[in-house]
This record gives structure tokens, C-alpha cells and sequence, in this order.
């Protein structure tokens, strides 16, 4: 556990944690509240939550803003939509709890990644690695009147570091255990996950992506059933597997590479979706291609388990994949010995959990608490993570 070494937590304060995935299903927001306890360790409560979801103009042109060349303007002026969109969510938020804007202490927000190379390319004569998160800090400042803090990831690629998973410091600060080898599993759009091996140490902490999390299942579920995802997995469950589609899915070489690893739309998209059911899509039907495709996601999270962490670990399942029902049965039967739970069970909402791990994130930030895991991101130091926007 992180001991603070400021007095700014002598008071409980309220941080509202943003966060906009790969899904692009929309904007959730999560208002929580931190404070120490008597040995100066950070804790904290979960006032409430909301999910607001993108139109789907809004989500067709962020996706053509990360797939596509676009014009500059069009980055620039989504750069600040993206703000006046978060603050109408954490408006929304507050008037639900009956709380006035007054009393929000700071905001922290991941933004939308419109682009992230962490590995660089040689430009101009100098190593250039990048990563690009939109939504305007500095709008969201002035519209809300609220500090707030963004662009977590840019000092951890600075100093050599991947600038991600940042989850990792809200696993290991509040759900490593001493009685179990503990694994904080995230199914979003991509599938990641935290292993924390039981009483190790931070730097022992490993953290990488599985695979692909709700993204075929989602573009299969749009474009065989007209729906923006398969709620609870009941289109999935009526079908059957199709070995041909499997065998293909299986040849996705990102599932045995060995950790650290990331991934994201850059892999898996609409293309390799196409290229996946290329002469497979007339001949079956759309029931046994969305269980396909989600037998492969709980296939792949599985393998990864087996082959780099402990399969007899404590899971913690969190993310909007949490939701889909048959996706976590067929994980249990993957994975019979593994003492499987939702982070619900543990009192953090699934699909917040993310924007709860921003909201704490930016609670560091303040503090000046380094937040990057090296052993995890693979920087050269731990830093201080987070640019400060004032109103
Ligand atoms: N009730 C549900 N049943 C099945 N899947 C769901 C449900 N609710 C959300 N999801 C899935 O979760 C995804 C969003 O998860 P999220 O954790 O927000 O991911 P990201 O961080 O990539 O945006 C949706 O696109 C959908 O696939
Ligand atoms: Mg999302």
C-alpha cells in the first residue's frame, strides 16, 4: 500500500475518474470518494456511477479518427466536443447524487486514444514514441470550473516506458490478497489483465493483453443482428462452434507471444472481422458466428492464463465483458480450477471499474505519488503521472 506524503487527503475528497475505451460504446463516469486511514494509507468509497453512450455519429467519427486519415481540423474540433461530452456526463452524475459541482474536488480523465506507438520510429534524427489521448483538459477545466487531470500516459513513454497498463497500481494497492494468487481480469474492447501473485512485491507485478475482449462479438453482433453488442451473451448461447472459423482464430499469432504485450483496433478491426468470414458467412448461421467468436475470446483469455499466470488463481472479472453472461461460463469452463468472481463481488461495479482506476490515478497525481509500474510498463523510473489543468 501507498503511504501519501501530503496533507492534501486530511480531508476526504471527491474525484469524478472519465473513462472512454475501445468499445466507444460511451463515456463512463465514476464518482468516488478518497481519504486515509489511520496508518496514512489511501482508501476509498464508490459514491455512484454512469454510463452515457456515444450517438452514433459521435462513435462513427472517433472511429474514422483513429482508422482513417483525417483532416487535422477534425481532431482539433472533436479534441474539445469530447470535453463538453464529459462534462454533460459528470453533470449527469452529480444531479443523479444530488451533489453540487462545488463540491468536486478534481477530475481525472483517460480521454479516447486516437493513436498510441510506444515503441517509435526514428524522426528528424531523434526517437520518437507517441501516444495520443483526446479531450481537452484544459476545456473540461474552464467548462466545469474543476481541476482535472489528463494525459496519463506521456511521462511513462518518456522515459521508455510502454505509457501503459496503468491499471495495475489500483490492483495491486486494492485487490492483491495474501491468501490467493490474485488476477484482475478487464474485458473492454480488448482483453487485459493484472496478476498479482500472492504477498509479491509491486515491481513483481506482471500486466499485459490477452487478446481481443468484446470487439468481434461486438462487430458481429452489429453486423448479423443490427445491435451494438450481445446483451448478457443470449445470441452467442443459441448457437454452436464453428470449427473452421476457430481454426482461423486460432492462427491470430498475438495470443503466444510472451508478455509484456499490448494491442488494440491497429489488430483487431472490421478488417480482420471481414477477412475472418471471408466464405464463412453465407454458409452459417449468424448465431454460430457470435458463439464462435465469443468461444474464442474466453479460448484466448484462458490460454493466456494457463500458459503465463496461474490457473488456479483468485479471477476478478471487470469491464463491460463482465456483462456477457455465456462469456463467463464458457471462461469457468476453461478454467474449471480457477476460483472465478466479478469485482462487483467485491463492491466495485464492473463496467466502472476503469474510470474508478482514473479517478484514483488522478488522486496520485495531486499527492505526487509515482503511479507507473516499471516492471510492468517497462520504463527506466517510476514517475509522476498526469498533466494538471486549472480552472
Ligand atoms: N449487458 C451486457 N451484455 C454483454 N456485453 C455487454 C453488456 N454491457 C456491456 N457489454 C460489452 O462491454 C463493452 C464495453 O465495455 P467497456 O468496459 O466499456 O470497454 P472499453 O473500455 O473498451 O470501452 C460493450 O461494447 C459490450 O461489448
Ligand atoms: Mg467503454
Amino acid at each position: 500500500m501507498i503511504k501519501n506524503r501530503y496533507s492534501w487527503l486530511d480531508t476526504p475528497r471527491l474525484i469524478c475518474g472519465v473513462m472512454t475505451g475501445t468499445s466507444l460504446d460511451g463515456i463512463d463516469c465514476a464518482l468516488v470518494k478518497f481519504y486515509k486511514n489511520n496508518d496514512s494509507v489511501i482508501q476509498f468509497e464508490i459514491i455512484d456511477w454512469e454510463l452515457t453512450e456515444f450517438n452514433v455519429t459521435t462513435k462513427n467519427t472517433v472511429k474514422q479518427i483513429i482508422q482513417e486519415p483525417v483532416p487535422i481540423s477534425l481532431i482539433s474540433d472533436i479534441n474539445v466536443l469530447l470535453s463538453h461530452l464529459y462534462a454533460d456526463s459528470i453533470n449527469c452524475l452529480l444531479k443523479k447524487v444530488q451533489m453540487p459541482l462545488s463540491k468536486l474536488d478534481a477530475i481525472g480523465i483517460h480521454g479516447q486514444t486516437v493513436w498510441h506507438n510506444p515503441n517509435g520510429k526514428d524522426l528528424f534524427g531523434h526517437k520518437i514514441a507517441s501516444t495520443y489521448q483526446i479531450g481537452s483538459i484544459s476545456t473540461l477545466a474552464a467548462i466545469l470550473n474543476v481541476p482535472v487531470i489528463g494525459d496519463f500516459r506521456s511521462n511513462d513513454i518518456a522515459v521508455g516506458g510502454q505509457g501503459a497498463p496503468l491499471v495495475p497500481i489500483f490492483d495491486y494497492s486494492f485487490l492483491a490478497s495474501n491468501e490467493y494468487d490474485t488476477i484482475a481480469l478487464n474485458i473492454g474492447g480488448i482483453a487485459n489483465l493484472t496478476y498479482i501473485p500472492r504477498q509479491c512485491k509491486k515491481n513483481d507485478v506482471i500486466s499485459f493483453d490477452t487478446g481481443v475482449g468484446n470487439i468481434f462479438i461486438d462487430l458481429a453482433a452489429n453486423d448479423l443482428f443490427d445491435k451494438p453488442y450481445d446483451e448478457n451473451g443470449l445470441f452467442a448461447i443459441e448457437g454452436k462452434l464453428i470449427y473452421d472459423l476457430f481454426d482461423k482464430l486460432k492462427k491470430i499469432n498475438f495470443i503466444y507471444y510472451k508478455p509484456p504485450k499490448s494491442t488494440g483496433r491497429e489488430l483487431f478491426n472490421k478488417e480482420l472481422y471481414n477477412d475472418l468470414l471471408k466464405d464463412i458467412k453465407d454458409i452459417y448461421p449468424p448465431n454460430d458466428i457470435i458463439h464462435t467468436f465469443t468461444y474464442y475470446t474466453a479460448w484466448s483469455i484462458a490460454y493466456n492464463i494457463r500458459k503465463f499466470c496461474n490457473p488456479t488463481s483468485r479471477i476478478i472479472v471487470s469491464g463491460g465483458g463482465a456483462l456477457n453472461s455465456f462469456l463467463i461460463s464458457l471462461l469457468k469452463k476453461n478454467l474449471p480450477e480457477a476460483l472465478i468472481i466479478k469485482s462487483d463481488d467485491l463492491g466495485i461495479p464492473s463496467k466502472a471499474k476503469e474510470a474508478i482506476c482514473f479517478a484514483y490515478l488522478a488522486c496520485l497525481r495531486i499527492l505526487e505519488i509515482p503511479a507507473n509500474i516499471t516492471s510492468v510498463t517497462g520504463a527506466s523510473r517510476e514517475c509522476i503521472l498526469g498533466v494538471l489543468a486549472l480552472p
